[in-house]
């Protein structure tokens, strides 16, 4: 048959903001798993779409390994960006994580396409994603493509939307 066209993508975001739990949802449901812990380092995980037969790096988000989201820039030919819609607080971090990706020498000057989810719009304090869009200044990205969905990666709401973007970019 058809061998698909296999692209590379970096999953980024801060911890707990629903990355994994967005690539699970991602893949066969046969391939899913139930239980989803935080990611330790980073895991490799693929799925298809109709077109493509994407390899993800889905990075942990916490602290202490986002250090090693920079050596797979090279890799990566585009990125899942997650946030958490419902964490205030931690919006301004996610900004400043984002603001370094995009200034980062093997990232600056190419036009990788950027998907954002908005996730967690499920919850009650969740902002909508144009509010999303604006706190991280998403309108200054001038040289790359990018798109942002509201998602509830527990339903799996807004998924498809976002991948269809995605592929879109990539064929
Ligand atoms: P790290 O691996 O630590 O970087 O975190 P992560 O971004 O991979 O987050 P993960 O997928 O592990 O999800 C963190 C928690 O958020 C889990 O308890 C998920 O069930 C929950 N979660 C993920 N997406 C959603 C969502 O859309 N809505 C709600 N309510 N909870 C979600
Ligand atoms: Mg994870």
């Amino acid at each position: 048959g058809l061998k698909k066209k296999e692209v590379h993508v970096l999953c980024l975001g801060l911890d707990n903001s629903g990355k994994t739990t967005i690539i699970n949802k991602l893949k066969p449901s046969n391939a899913q798993t139930q239980d989803i812990v935080p990611t330790i380092g980073f895991s490799i995980e693929k799925f298809k779409t109709s077109s493509l037969s994407f390899t993800v790096f889905d990075m942990s988000g916490q602290g202490k390994y986002r250090d090693l989201w920079e050596h797979y820039y090279k890799e990566g030919q585009a990125i899942i960006f997650v946030i958490d819609s419902s964490d205030k607080l931690r919006m301004v971090v996610a900004k400043e994580e984002l603001d370094t990706l995009l200034n980062h020498p093997d990232i600056k000057h190419r036009r990788l396409p950027i998907l954002f989810f908005a996730n967690k719009m499920d919850l009650r304090d969740a902002v909508s994603s144009v509010k999303v869009s604006q706190l991280l200044s998403l309108e200054n990205i001038k040289d790359k493509p990018w798109h942002i969905c509201a998602s509830d990666a527990l339903k799996g709401e807004g998924l498809q939307e976002g991948v269809d973007w995605l592929q879109g970019q990539m064929q």
